[in-house]
């Protein structure tokens, strides 16, 4: 009895011994991180920072950027700033040629690329103006889609990773969010077999699917989604005006107000990227969501969709 016991003991102890660690160490590592204008992203960096990975950590406009200065300041020699707008071809270009330069010594290039630069457009399909739904798409599709072919040769020499913040809107059915849930259904769709596509060059892929109101003000603040609305109300026609009404329309605009709420808790979103970065075999989807976020997913995909109109007032 007590030698098979020790027995267990022994083989359980070589058993874990033997598996390779869950997480990959973070030192020597860097990663870049686009869109470090949200709170979100900046929390990310901090948090990467701390483990010991080299940032990089891209703003749109870095130029007079007060979150940029006070991100440098407060966090590790190791974080750098970088200029990053991707819908530009030659600052994505000049971004690679900048993190080749400041890669820790020795290492062979980029460990992970982290998707966060994400740009909400809000309200029903008629009303959005066309160049306006064209930037969603070439921020959100188009320029993460070219930031990852350009980064793609840095990430296949460390055997790395490529993460999308994506958002639970790609898969739940709701009226005034439909630009923003095509532009990132459109990414999972790109991500889906990206990963298939990378799984012989051992890159990983994942995709973190933030709440609704974990966006908050990462996403949108309630100044920008006001100035949008109201820009978008002064361009339809008066035919429109009258056919929707300012009373709906403004009832539509509130109905999005969970994307503004700046307190809003992105922790366990922060929590799912650092997970997709550093845990050795990493998970395609995260879904940090709340609970009532989570059963409406699942309905909105098993559903009919009679019933999930009915039972979530879609
Ligand atoms: C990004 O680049 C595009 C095209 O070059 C330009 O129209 C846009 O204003 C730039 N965005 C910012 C924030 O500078």
């Amino acid at each position: 009895m007590y030698l098979s016991a020790s027995f267990v003991c022994v083989s359980i102890f070589i058993l874990i011994l033997g598996l390779p660690p869950l997480q990959i160490s973070p030192l020597g590592k860097a990663v870049l991180i686009t869109g470090c204008e949200s709170p979100l992203a900046r929390a990310l960096a901090k948090r990467l920072d701390d483990l010991g990975f080299t940032v990089f950590a891209a703003f749109k406009k870095l130029q007079d950027s007060d979150d940029a200065a006070t991100l440098k300041e407060t966090s590790s020699g190791r974080v750098k700033l970088l200029q990053l707008n991707v819908t530009s071809e030659v600052e994505m270009l000049e971004a690679s040629l900048a993190i080749v330069e400041q890669l820790p010594d020795g290492e062979p290039g980029l460990w992970a690329l982290v998707h966060c630069d994400l740009w909400s457009v809000l309200g029903e399909l008629e009303w959005v103006p066309f160049p306006v739904l064209r930037k969603s798409f070439d921020i959100n599709v188009l320029g993460a889609s070219r930031l990852t072919q350009i980064m793609l040769p840095l990430i296949r020499s460390s055997k790395g990773r490529v993460v999308f913040l994506s958002s639970a809107l790609a898969h739940l059915p709701s009226p005034v969010r439909g630009v923003l849930s095509a532009t990132q259904a459109a990414l999972e769709g790109l991500a889906v077999c990206l990963r298939r596509e990378l799984k012989p060059r051992r890159v990983g892929v994942s995709i973190v699917c933030a709440s609704e109101a974990t966006a908050g003000d990462t996403w949108l603040n309630d100044r920008d989604m006001r100035a949008q609305a109201k820009a978008m109300w002064t361009l339809l026609s008066e035919e429109q005006k009258e056919a929707y009404g300012e009373d709906y329309f403004e009832q539509a605009i509130r109905s999005v107000e969970p994307f503004s709420h700046g307190d809003a808790d992105f922790q366990a979103t922060v929590r799912a990227l650092t997970d997709a970065i550093m845990r050795t075999f990493p998970v395609f989807r995260y879904t940090p969501l709340n609970r009532q976020e989570k059963l409406q997913t699942i309905a909105a995909e098993h559903l009919p969709s009679s019933l999930y109109e009915i039972l979530f007032k879609a």
